[in-house]
């Protein structure tokens, strides 16, 4: 079958990944979609069952920094669109060991880049209709000050920020806030922007960077704060909040996330850089609680059964103080704003986790990395 566009999406069997792979399958039954993922502990094909088997879905496991690997995938398929997600996601890992972190982030990022500067530049169009999207995070412009700890009236509107919705700082992150990474993981995040970046500007590859705030939804990894506190509240365990649990996160559902992608991906200005966020900031003690009272509720436990599992603990080292995005530019620019507000998207994502319980056991135990090592041994 002759496909109009062969895309690559990196990453796709993790989280945000495996939501724009879904989002990319079956919104364009005329492109073919590689998903290239190396199923580290974060990636799980489960993640895509239900649309694996279709005609314009592959996947290839493969590691972003198998630059011979890459290559020849491109030059067999004449990709002409990469999408890059594939990364070491997790601020906790990249404080304990931030070799991985650069390996993968930076070099598996500089790997693609070169790989797709050889393929297409033998093109005899060269880079026309070409794009390379680098997905990237708020973390890299460091942290925000909170200077309205108890919140004052955010200076936007959108359907993401609910009634009584506070904003804790009077400044944001912008696509000019200059970057200013404070952990390895962040660290190695606007390291690999610069390299895209840095593509554009030296050969001329079309790229784009987009920053993005939290994510939330279903199919992410249980060591990230919602779905570990979600399980962790089904399951009477302790709920562990760093330091004094007063940090802020602008979280987005991961779906809204996967339309801003394609939008982009579409629409976007070649050397833009775009923010992505809800405009939601939230203290994660009260995120906490908006958690615990959803899951009790929903599990028809008496309000206020699991607020005792609240566990202060030794804060993260060199925990962000604020994140807070500035969206104004794509919405305004490409007419994308987020679709959810935090309460329906929150309620949603509480009932899917505890309608799929199977899944969440599954990457608790580890059982389905096992699976992965002995289907795809050699490979
Ligand atoms: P994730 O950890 O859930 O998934 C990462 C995926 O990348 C996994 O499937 C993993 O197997 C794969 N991978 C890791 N190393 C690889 C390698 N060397 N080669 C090939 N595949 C590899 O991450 P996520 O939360 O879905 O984040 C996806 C991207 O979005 C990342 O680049 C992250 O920095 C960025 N981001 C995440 C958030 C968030 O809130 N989760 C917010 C903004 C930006
Ligand atoms: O801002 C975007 C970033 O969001 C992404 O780039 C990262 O890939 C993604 O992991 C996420 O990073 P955070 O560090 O903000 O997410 P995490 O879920 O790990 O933590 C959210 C907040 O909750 C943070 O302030 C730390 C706190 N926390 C987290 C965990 C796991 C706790 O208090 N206890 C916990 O057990």
């Amino acid at each position: 079958m002759n496909f109009k566009r062969n895309i690559i999406i990196t990453g796709g069997a993790g989280f945000i990944g495996s939501h724009v792979v879904r989002l990319f399958v079956n919104k364009y039954p005329d492109y073919r979609i590689i998903n290239v993922d190396k199923l580290t502990y974060a990636g799980n094909l489960a993640n895509l069952r239900d649309i694996e088997d279709r005609p314009n879905y592959m996947f290839v496991r493969a590691d972003i920094c198998d630059f011979d690997t890459i290559l020849s995938l491109m030059k067999e398929y004449a990709v002409d669109g990469i999408i890059h997600l594939a990364a070491e996601s997790h601020v906790d890992r990249s404080i304990k060991d931030p070799f991985t972190f650069a390996r993968t982030n930076v070099m598996g990022t500089l790997s693609l880049l070169q790989a797709a500067k050889a393929v297409w530049e033998a093109f005899p169009e060269g880079y026309e209709g070409k794009r390379f999207y680098h997905i990237s995070t708020d973390e890299v412009y460091g942290a925000l000050a909170m200077n309205h700890p108890e919140g004052i009236e955010p200076p936007f509107k959108t359907v993401a920020s609910s009634e009584g919705h506070k904003a804790y700082g009077d400044d944001f992150f912008y696509e000019t806030t200059k970057y200013n990474p404070h952990s390895p993981y962040s660290a190695s995040k606007a390291s690999s922007d610069h390299f895209v970046r840095a593509f554009h500007d030296t050969f001329g590859m079309p790229t784009i960077v987009t920053n993005c705030s939290n994510n939330y939804g279903p199919y992410q990894f249980p060591e990230k704060l919602i779905p570990l506190f979600i399980n962790n509240i089904r399951h009477g365990k302790p709920l562990p909040v760093y330091g004094k649990g007063e940090n802020v996160r602008d979280w987005l559902f991961v779906e809204d996330h996967a339309r801003a992608i394609d939008v982009i991906f579409h629409e976007g200005k070649i050397a833009e850089t775009y923010n992505i966020g809800g405009f939601n900031e939230w203290k994660n003690i009260d995120l906490i609680k908006v958690m615990i009272k959803t899951v009790d509720r929903l599990l028809g436990n008496p309000e206020g059964h699991s607020l005792g599992l609240i566990t202060y603990v030794t804060d993260r080292l060199g925990h962000d103080a604020r994140y807070a995005i500035d969206s104004t530019k794509l919405q305004k620019e490409l007419g994308w704003e987020p679709s959810l507000q935090f309460e329906e998207g929150i309620e949603k994502t509480v009932r899917w986790y505890l309608d799929n319980q199977e899944w969440m056991d599954n990457v608790t135990s580890g059982e389905y990395e096992k699976y992965y090592d002995s289907m795809y041994k050699g490979r």
